[in-house]
């Protein structure tokens, strides 16, 4: 059995400036971190999906790498749109949060017992919607035909709609393409995604298809055709992954941390 936490769309800023003037996306962070440490069995690896930084500044990542650090179990990194590779390269290049990669892009493979993750690297620079070009779609195709095991996918845009019409609009771009290379492979087990700042679950391309809370600001639910985005503090968190036997299972965990009591 293999856990693996998940958090995504942190949107870290710098000391001080608050999202929307009130919302401390460090302070989210922090106490999400604290909840992981704290669960009762831990992860053996957490993904960090997308919009790590707001800006995409060196100094941004320089603060988010200190609060994840903070972490008791190995993590790695992906860019969402809010992120920039190169400021991203430059903080956690060197680190096992961001393993290397051939390409320009930031995807990798990481080998776990039972399991291969493979985060995808949907940014297109300057557009908050996703893409896939074909070196990218190669990548994945290539790295599924070099191993049988149970394989997990991460990727900031989902393929899919999640039904908020804002968000529908700045998904992935090509998800025909992404579901054509899953098509030729039977070991992908599931994806997870972020960018959307709320727990969704659906099925896409026959798969079990999932898509993480931020910690901090969730997206409002409206799905009229014409509704505006806009945020909520509902309560925002983390998912948390089982896989045995090369099944998924998903957990959402949300608010701060209760209190457990025994059940008698
Ligand atoms: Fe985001």
């Amino acid at each position: 059995m293999t856990l693996i936490a998940q958090i995504s769309d942190t949107h870290i800023r710098l000391p001080g400036q608050l999202i929307e003037g009130k919302v401390d996306t460090f302070a989210y962070l922090s106490t999400c971190i604290a909840r992981i440490n704290a669960l009762p069995q831990p992860p053996s690896l957490l993904v960090a999906s997308g919009d790590l930084a707001d800006s995409g500044s060196t100094d941004e990542y320089r603060r988010i790498k200190s609060a994840l650090d903070r972490l008791t179990m190995p993590y790695c990194v992906m860019p969402g749109n809010h992120d920039l590779r190169a400021p991203m390269r430059e903080i956690f290049g060197a680190t096992p949060a961001l393993p290397a990669s051939e390409s320009g892009h930031l995807q990798y493979a990481i080998d776990l017992p039972e399991l291969r993750i493979l985060c995808l690297d949907t940014l297109d620079e300057g557009k908050e919607g996703g893409w896939l070009c074909i070196d990218r779609l190669d990548w994945l195709h290539d790295e599924l035909a070099a191993s049988s095991k149970p394989a997990l996918i991460f990727l900031h845009h989902p393929p899919f709609d999640c039904g908020i019409p804002g968000m529908d609009a700045v998904k992935l771009g090509n998800p025909d393409a992404l579901a054509g290379v899953l098509a030729e492979h039977d070991h992908v087990i599931g994806l997870s995604c972020g960018h959307v700042h709320r727990s969704v679950f659906t099925q896409w391309a026959g798969l079990p298809a999932c898509i993480c809370p931020s910690p901090a600001h969730q997206i409002h639910l409206d799905t009229n055709n014409d509704a505006p985005l806009s945020w909520t503090l509902e309560a925002g968190g983390f998912l948390l992954h089982r896989i045995e036997n090369g099944v998924l299972t998903t957990h959402v965990v949300n608010g701060p941390a209760p209190v457990a009591t025994k059940y008698d």
